[in-house]
């Protein structure tokens, strides 16, 4: 099967398929505060990525390009709604344009419509030094997405079967490119022994791409004549991942995304550690049944909901949102726990 074909197809089952769930942020609970002593009108969004200052911690997450005119569109819609919202915005793996002229097009739509916005290049872990000085220049991208995938690879019937040498190709490109590189997983999870082996070749920002939202074991179950179920649930649920790699390397910069779904969840991922939140799934949906105007809304429900959130809190800044006390209960505080993480430092800062 071709690649433009599979992209569709991505689209079309990401869209038939209900979210996972059990992205643990129903285990958060924030501690209510009676006095905030805080002016709404106070209240700031923007967060940084190392270098990179973003207005708002939300972000569009990596989807798609490279399938014809079905995925210039949705690019271009993306877009459209990120320029307006003042977000960031991941474009989908470029692979297919590096390997075919006719889909650069796909990509390049979103730089044409926001020249000015911080948007992020997208490549595999196949990728070589090359591939990734590539795909920066083609959308003059702020920063460069590697995205570890290998279990949707391993359902996928087409999919990878060979995995060595990726951590020293990431390394190579860390050092070679420009650009800050997010090293990102795709609904997995990233535990805190993958985190530990990304901050030794160089890397300094994860997206820890966690279970609990958009399902790739389950999309690529649906291109597949026999189903393996096996990796229908396998992962690590998206607020365990953030603890797991934000508590044991303070001096990573941790993306939390996976299941993001409502300003509170993102709320409570900040809290956990992140600096901003992906969101993916929800987004394209919007998009597609309702169009960009309707997509804009969406955001700048979310902003508005995040910020009264940060009122309740009493936290002015994303910063101040990342310290104020939270508890963790049942499957997160079991797992977090068996993992060796204390939970207090949560609930009694
Ligand atoms: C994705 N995702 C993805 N990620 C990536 O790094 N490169 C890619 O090409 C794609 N392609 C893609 C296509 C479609 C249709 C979807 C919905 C998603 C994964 C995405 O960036 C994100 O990690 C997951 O979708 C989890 O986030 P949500 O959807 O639960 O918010």
């Amino acid at each position: 099967m071709s690649r433009a074909k599979r992209k569709i197809e991505h689209i079309q089952h990401a869209l038939s398929t209900a979210d996972q769930g059990a992205s643990g942020f129903d285990d958060i609970t924030f501690v209510h505060q009676s006095l905030p002593d805080v002016r709404m009108n106070d209240i700031h969004l923007h967060t940084a990525l190392g270098e990179l200052s973003l207005s708002s911690p939300f972000f569009i997450n990596a989807m798609t390009g490279g399938g014809g005119q079905q995925t210039f569109e949705i690019n271009k819609g993306l877009a459209e709604a990120a320029k307006h919202c003042r977000i960031a915005m991941a474009v989908g793996s470029q692979t297919s344009a590096l390997r075919d002229n006719k889909q650069r097009g796909t990509f390049e739509i979103v730089r044409k419509v926001n020249k000015n916005g911080i948007i992020f290049a997208n490549i595999g872990s196949e990728a070589t030094v090359d591939d990734a000085k590539r795909a920066v220049d083609m959308i003059e991208a702020d920063g460069l997405q590697i995205h570890l995938n290998v279990v949707q690879e391993l359902v996928m019937p087409e999919g990878d079967r060979d995995f060595t040498g990726v951590l020293l190709r990431i390394e190579q490109i860390v050092q070679a490119v420009q650009v800050p590189v997010i090293v990102k997983e795709v609904g997995f999870g990233m535990s805190k022994e993958t985190a530990s082996r990304l901050e030794e070749v160089g890397v300094k920002i994860v997206d820890i791409g966690g279970l609990g939202g958009t399902n790739f074991a389950r999309i690529e179950n649906k291109r597949r004549s026999s189903i393996i179920t096996y990796f229908n649930d396998w992962g690590i649920p998206t607020a365990a991942s953030i603890v797991e790699v934000a508590q044991t390397f303070p001096s990573l910069v941790v993306i939390g995304s996976g299941g993001v779904r409502t300003a509170l969840d993102a709320a409570k991922a900040i809290a956990l550690g992140a600096s901003a939140v992906g969101m993916a799934g929800p987004l394209l949906r919007t998009l597609v049944e309702q169009g960009v105007e309707a997509l804009v809304a969406y955001i700048e429900e979310l902003h508005h909901d995040l910020t009264l959130i940060m009122g309740a809190l009493g936290a002015k800044t994303i910063d101040k949102l990342q310290r104020v006390p939270l508890v963790i209960r049942g499957d997160t505080h079991h797992w977090l726990t068996e993992r060796g993480f204390d939970t207090k430092v949560y609930s009694c800062r």
